[in-house]
């Protein structure tokens, strides 16, 4: 295994039973970091106390062009935290979560206590803890097969409670015709913008680099070669074509096209967005169900508004979703769990 992918090899088996709630908390960070994160840039820190743990947002590795208002930096920490949570819920501690505990500290973001220490885990928390290592994001496409009636209602069913996301399925053929046509016209406006391309540039890496953040090649359908001169390829010529063609064939073999609301949207919304997005998408690899992202028109503001008025919402969309059946797909990178941890 590579260096870079030894965070996937964690085991239950490594739980430190008899160890501290500081060396507890240390390996339930080992599952939260293997949460998905725009560009894998891995935007979160945690604070290990005696007795509880903070998730910080690590602004440095934020993505000032595609995600100005760092949302999809909280989304992803919000993922993060789920897994925390379905880790700690896991191994018998119930979770005490107060979010954005200081007012106008908007960098920290959720303060996790213990509230019981001898939970006792239903079959869905475990459903969701054994999902952890299984859910990957599937930018290939996916078989012909169809999602049936009961398991997409599987899928709804998980924001069913949640009062502050919801995730729908967009099941009109003309609107997802609709859909499709500003994917693809935000592809090309992406394609466009110079500074987008650098920044993705700096994210995607070759097959065989050592980097423990960032999208391999690999991650996009490519062969070691081609992947060398991916940056090359991102940051000087004219993929938007390339890019929008991709896109139509791979929502047009999709079975499932979805995205997920809120009533509002400010930091609280995005963190709670990335929680149940993380459970949306351990239910769907649960299910043998594979995802990825379709979130362009929602990083172009004009784009924004037009998907508002096509799925006819007084919402805020936050993410958009193709899921289908896939082969299997390999793991990406992660950072050490020392170089998101601090310990107090
Ligand atoms: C908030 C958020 C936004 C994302 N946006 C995109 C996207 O627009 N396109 C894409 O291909 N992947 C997107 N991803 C997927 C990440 O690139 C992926 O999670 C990361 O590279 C790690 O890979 P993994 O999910 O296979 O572990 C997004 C993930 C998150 C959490």
């Amino acid at each position: 295994m590579r260096n870079n992918l030894v965070a996937w090899a964690v085991s239950e088996d490594h739980f430190p039973s008899f160890g501290s709630i500081k060396e507890k908390f240390k390996f339930f960070v080992r599952y939260a970091i293997l949460a998905p994160s725009g560009h894998n840039t891995q935007p979160w820190m945690f604070e290990v106390h005696d007795e509880s743990l903070n998730l910080l947002a690590d602004r440095t590795r934020a993505l000032p062009v595609i995600d100005p208002d760092d949302r999809e930096l909280i989304i992803s920490c919000g993922a993060a935290l789920t897994n925390l949570v379905v880790a700690m819920k896991y191994f018998g501690f119930e979770p005490d979560i107060t979010y954005f505990p200081v007012e106008h500290d908007n960098d920290l973001l959720a303060s996790v206590k213990i509230k019981a220490r001898d939970y006792e885990p239903n079959d869905e928390d475990k459903m969701f803890f054994k999902s952890i290592l299984k859910r990957r994001t599937n930018r290939l496409p996916f078989a012909d097969d169809v999602v049936d009636g009961i398991t997409k209602q599987k899928l709804i069913s998980i924001t069913t409670q949640d009062k502050d996301v919801r995730f729908a399925i967009v099941e009109d053929t003309d609107k997802k015709e609709e859909i499709t046509k500003l994917i693809e016209i935000a592809d090309r406006a992406q394609s466009q913008n110079k500074s987008f391309c650098r920044e993705l540039a700096q994210w995607v890496h070759p097959n065989r680099s050592n980097s423990k953040d960032g999208i391999p090649g690999y991650a996009f359908g490519m062969g070691d070669l081609i992947s060398y001169g991916s940056p090359f390829f991102i940051g000087n010529l004219n993929w938007g074509d390339i890019q929008a063609g991709r896109d139509r064939n791979l929502v047009k073999g999709s079975p499932l096209l979805a995205y997920m609301e809120t009533k509002k949207d400010k930091p609280f919304e995005w963190l709670r967005t990335g929680m149940a997005l993380e459970r949306i998408l351990l239910k769907a690899a649960y299910e043998g169900i594979a995802a990825s992202y379709l979130n362009q028109p929602l990083e172009v503001p004009e784009l924004f508004e037009k998907f508002k008025v096509l799925v006819d919402t007084p919402n805020y969309p936050q993410m958009i979703l193709r899921m289908g059946y896939g082969k299997e797909v390999k793991s990406t990178p992660r950072r050490d769990v020392e170089d998101v941890i601090k310990l107090n």
